[in-house]
């Protein structure tokens, strides 16, 4: 089956390891199958749920921009844009919040996290977030959606807002109920400094991440301050579960080296946690510094960028346009 695939990315600032390995190296492997036609987006009007400050938020998204480009991502081959450029998406949120339900959204458990204890003070944005992502997603027919395990709630309710979509309206297979693409091994990247805890950018401590800018030095660095424990390198059949901080190191190993945990597990079982970390530097230096580097040249030229998401947005628009409107129809506009 042909897929269409479409994701996206709040352009926040400062992407780390976790959203390279978890959601963007993923987003090129999918771009390498010539039969998918991939769609991913830069979720500007995402990202004002929260305040952003309006220069910083211009910057992040050519930021992230930049790092999808760095990473991989072809605009020739993939459609690449930001999500305010292309008008249908609130539009469509508009329409399909009507169709919502109040208790289905008062379930998501990232509105919880993210809104806190006073949740009078969040704003309705935040809360009326994943029906934006839903409109995203249908307005493309997307059949599948790769995202972090994070991520896999809204999914969940974007499939039953299609479905009562089209059974509202009488219009069968109109709206296209999505598949997630979840990774099945280190779909969650954890803290360096704490395995029970998501790699995050929101994390006081910068040790805690790897940026995907570091340069070498601090990548070295905050390898050998990553927590670990006492015990010697786990072999191929130790079980890892009361070790989070060694799982995710290796995990990382893993996922950047292409290789499975068991093979990982064998080919450092018995050596000391200082020859792995410095493999485990290296292989990071080998594979992020690049990218890094990429997305500071890219960077230098905003206006490369901002072509770059300009066509893109021709593209998305043309297609969400016809949709919209026949939803628009449908709906009796
Ligand atoms: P965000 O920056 O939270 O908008 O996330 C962008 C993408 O990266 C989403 O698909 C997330 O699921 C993914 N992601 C973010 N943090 C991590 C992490 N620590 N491990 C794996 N994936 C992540
Ligand atoms: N909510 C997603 C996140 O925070 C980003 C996102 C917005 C998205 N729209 C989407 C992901 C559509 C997949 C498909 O990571």
């Amino acid at each position: 089956m042909n897929k269409k695939i479409f994701s996206g990315v709040q352009p926040t600032g400062n992407l780390h390891l976790g959203n390279y390995l978890g959601a963007i190296k993923n987003f090129v492997q999918l771009q390498s199958d010539k039969k998918n036609q991939c769609i991913y987006c830069v979720v500007d009007l995402h990202s004002i749920t929260v305040k952003q400050d309006p220069r910083t938020l211009k910057q992040n998204t050519r930021e992230t921009t930049a790092a999808f480009l760095a990473s991989g991502l072809d605009p020739e081959k993939s459609i690449i844009f930001n999500q305010s450029a292309v008008s249908s998406h609130a539009e469509g949120a508009w329409i399909l919040g009507c169709v919502s339900r109040m208790g289905w959204l008062s379930r998501m458990t990232q509105f919880k996290e993210k809104a806190g204890k006073d949740k009078e003070k969040a704003s309705v944005g935040l809360y009326v977030y994943p029906v934006l992502m839903a409109a995203d997603i249908l307005l493309y027919d997307a059949t599948h959606v790769p995202v972090g395990e994070d991520q896999k709630q809204h999914l969940e309710l974007c499939r039953d807002i299609a479905q009562k979509f089209n059974n509202d309206f009488n219009s069968r297979n109109f709206l296209k109920v999505p598949e997630p693409l979840i990774q099945k091994e280190f779909a969650r990247i954890m803290s360096l400094k704490n395995g029970l805890n998501k790699m995050s950018k929101s994390d006081p401590s910068d040790f805690s991440r790897i940026n995907l800018t570091d340069d070498k030095d601090l990548i070295i660095n905050k390898i050998k301050k990553a927590k670990t424990d006492t015990l010697p390198m786990p072999g191929k059949k130790d079980n890892l579960e009361k070790r989070p901080e060694v799982l995710n190191l290796l995990g990382i190993y893993s996922s950047l080296s292409n290789q499975n945990l068991d093979e990982v597990k064998s080919n450092f079982e018995g050596k000391n946690f200082s020859s792995f970390k410095e493999n485990l530097s290296e292989l990071l230096i080998d594979k992020i510094l690049p990218i890094g580097k990429k997305i500071k040249d890219l960077l230098k030229d905003e206006k490369h960028l901002d072509n770059i998401l300009k066509k893109g947005a021709e593209k998305a628009d043309n297609l969400a346009t016809k949709k919209i409107n026949e939803m628009k129809k449908l709906v009796g506009f």
